[in-house]
């Protein structure tokens, strides 16, 4: 499988890095702007592949899309990441221009590609590839969820005190630090719902650190976060190359799932060598249901701010 990340900055690098080491694709493009920056991190992530033990080859370009052509898979990170304080809703002026030559590009190069997008604001760039490539929309894949969810396993299994593999969990909704619908009431630990173990109040403290996820690293790092994402991507992409039709929240076009229409927004789904194989369609809570549409509007608030 050929690989094809876009941006080599940190959250691209750690794509590529993750990719490598699950040694499920033979090639990783890693394609970045600024020159001879993929080629360094290409190179660096090379130089580990002995100690790691990967045999996937990892090659860097600098804005050479022709080094693309025949990818299985591109994601595209490129852009500008928040700084503390900012929403990521702040960076469609810069992040839409990009992400649509982007796709534009790869798309010149692999005309069966499947696009898995990360540049924020996600669910909005999501939405815009949709709409400037035609792509059908099992191949475009908004990556919002897989990272919201492996964040509230790490809060639930700290307010627990158990370890992260007794925990699961799944955000759906906007990737957004309001949007955001922790599915409290479905989580669990070892089978059974967390609501056995913790207080209303302290699944719902779980829920609002959950949704601050990525602003809480923003400030502490400041920059978005790098690690989570890229091993979010990691283990879609390996879903995808081994056809392995795993269920991840992700950022997908819904036409009536979910009472939605015309949006691309996280909701549970099943990736495999198709891309989005499945909308998985599961009963949601009044509550939950309602904090979706809220969830919904939000993204269409920022979805009319692109110029299409
Ligand atoms: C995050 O939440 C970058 O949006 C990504 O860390």
């Amino acid at each position: 499988m050929k690989v094809t990340v876009v941006g080599a900055g940190a959250v691209g690098a750690s794509c590529a890095e993750y990719i490598a080491i699950k040694n499920f694709a033979s090639e990783v493009v890693v394609l970045d702007i600024k020159e001879g920056f993929a080629e360094g991190k290409a190179m660096d992530l090379m130089q580990t592949a002995s100690l790691n033990g990967f045999d996937t080859k990892i090659t860097g370009i600098t804005n050479d899309y022709s080094k693309t052509a025949g990818s299985d898979v591109a994601i595209i990170t490129s852009g500008i990441p928040r700084k503390p304080g900012m929403t990521r809703e702040e960076l469609i002026g810069i992040n839409a221009g990009i992400v649509k030559t982007v796709s534009s590009s790869l798309l010149e190069h692999s005309p069966n590609v499947i696009l898995i997008v990360v540049s924020n604001p996600m669910d909005t760039m999501t939405y815009l590839v949709h709409k400037t490539t035609g792509l059908p929309k099992n191949r475009i894949i908004g990556m919002g969820g897989a990272l919201d969810s492996a964040r509230f396993k790490y809060r639930l299994a700290e307010a627990l005190e158990a370890p992260i593999s007794d925990v699961d969990g799944m955000v759906i909704g906007g990737h957004s630090d309001t949007g955001m619908v922790p599915l409290t009431a479905h989580a669990t630990r070892n089978s059974i719902k967390v609501s056995e173990f913790l207080s209303e109040e302290r699944l719902a403290q779980v829920s609002e650190d959950t949704k601050v996820g990525g602003a809480t690293l923003t400030k502490l790092l400041g920059t978005s976060a790098w690690y989570a994402p890229g091993a979010a991507v990691s283990s879609m992409v390996q879903a995808i190359a081994c056809d392995q039709k795993k269920m991840f929240p992700c950022s997908a076009f819904l036409e009536g799932e979910y009472g939605l229409n015309d949006i691309c927004i996280g909701v549970p789904v099943l990736l495999g060598k198709n891309g989005i194989e499945k909308i998985v369609k599961i009963e949601l809570a009044e509550a939950e249901k309602a904090k979706m549409q809220e969830s919904a509007e939000g993204v269409r608030k920022t979805n009319s701010l692109l110029t299409l």
